[in-house]
């Protein structure tokens, strides 16, 4: 649990952001990081298994293929950054191959305390890799971690694993990795996963399963806001929709109004109207191409050294090193 100073600033930030997003117009919006309470948490496990939706599989796999070529490409890591806490197998894969050289010490970076103890609990048993969890907003956390922990001679990997980067505006993506970059020394590493472009029905069929995960996912953002934010969302009354921005190269998620209503939001202080039809954008996740992914490296001062795919689902794993 945040201290009380610190959730009411939460929460206030959390009510200006709705605010916002709410009064856009002519698209409403809502940052697609709230989608993740514990709630969210739970039901994206749950999309991570579902066999429509293969990203996290077809990572796991060029993981556990790759995870010995990257350790000998970068032989001398000894301090990892995640960001994002890794609590499953695609991290172990990783420092157990980069750990088997020597020592290293693992910082993850979560903003949600409880994932953080989950990655503890799940890796802690590593014997050569000492974890220290930084429960902060990425660049923040990476930013404490260089500060705090690195020691002279220490090779830096940071692993941003799962297409999150999917998760940034084109743009913000190329600007977030160059942060990131100034974060790092010439020579340190970063490994990217990126779901990669695939035809449009495979990708509205994995963010619009049939089982309707995907959807509850989705609409919990809602119950979020009753539940967090005093708002009276009627959940039954929007659906969830799926859809494809070829120009972005995006697939979008959004929840419809089914009618003309008005809801309000109490701690954000507004009244929203939606008419029948009208959505509320909650996420788009963007689709690479191989080369999109050198390029954007490129463009933030860093240059490729290997990128392995998976075949059964186009996904791409890139390390780069910083120039
Ligand atoms: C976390 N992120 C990479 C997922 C994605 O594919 O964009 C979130 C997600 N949204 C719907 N399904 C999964």
């Amino acid at each position: 649990m945040a201290h009380p100073v610190l959730a009411d600033r939460i929460r206030s930030a959390f009510a200006e952001d709705v605010r916002l997003g709410l009064t856009r117009s002519p698209q409403k919006e809502l940052p697609s990081k709230y989608l993740y309470d514990d709630v969210g948490s739970a039901l994206f496990d749950v999309i991570t298994v579902l066999p429509e939706y293969g990203v996290t599989r077809a990572e796991e796999r060029v993981l556990m293929a790759h995870a010995g070529d990257l350790a000998r490409l970068v032989p001398d890591a000894t301090l990892v950054a995640e960001l994002g806490s890794g609590s499953g197998r695609k991290t172990r894969r990783i420092l157990d191959a980069l750990s088997t050289r020597r020592r290293i010490t693992y910082c993850p970076i979560e903003i949600s305390p409880a994932a953080l103890a989950q990655c503890e609990r799940a890796l802690g048993d590593l014997e050569r890799v000492d974890i220290a969890g930084y429960q902060n907003e990425y660049l923040d956390g990476l930013k404490r971690i260089v500060e705090e922990r690195r020691r002279t001679g220490d090779r830096l990997l940071v692993m941003f694993l799962g297409s999150t980067i999917g998760n940034f505006r084109r743009l913000a993506a190329a600007h977030f990795l160059r942060d990131i970059r100034h974060l790092m020394r010439p020579g340190d590493a970063l490994i990217l996963g990126a779901d990669l472009l695939k035809p449009e029905a495979v990708l509205v069929n994995a963010y619009d399963d049939p089982a309707g995960v995907t959807a509850a996912f989705n609409l919990n953002l809602l119950g979020r806001l009753n539940r967090e934010l005093g708002a009276n969302f009627d959940l039954r009354e929007f659906e969830h929709e799926a859809r494809f921005d070829p120009v972005a190269g995006a697939i979008e998620m959004h929840l419809r109004s089914r009618r003309d209503q008005t809801v309000t939001i109490e701690a954000a202080g507004c009244a929203i109207e939606f008419a029948e039809g009208e959505t509320i954008w909650t996420e788009a996740s963007h689709k690479y191409t191989r080369d999109d992914i050198v390029q954007m490296g490129d463009v933030a001062g860093f240059s490729l050294t290997a990128q392995w795919t998976d075949t059964e689902w186009p996904f791409a794993e890139s390390l780069f090193i910083a120039r």
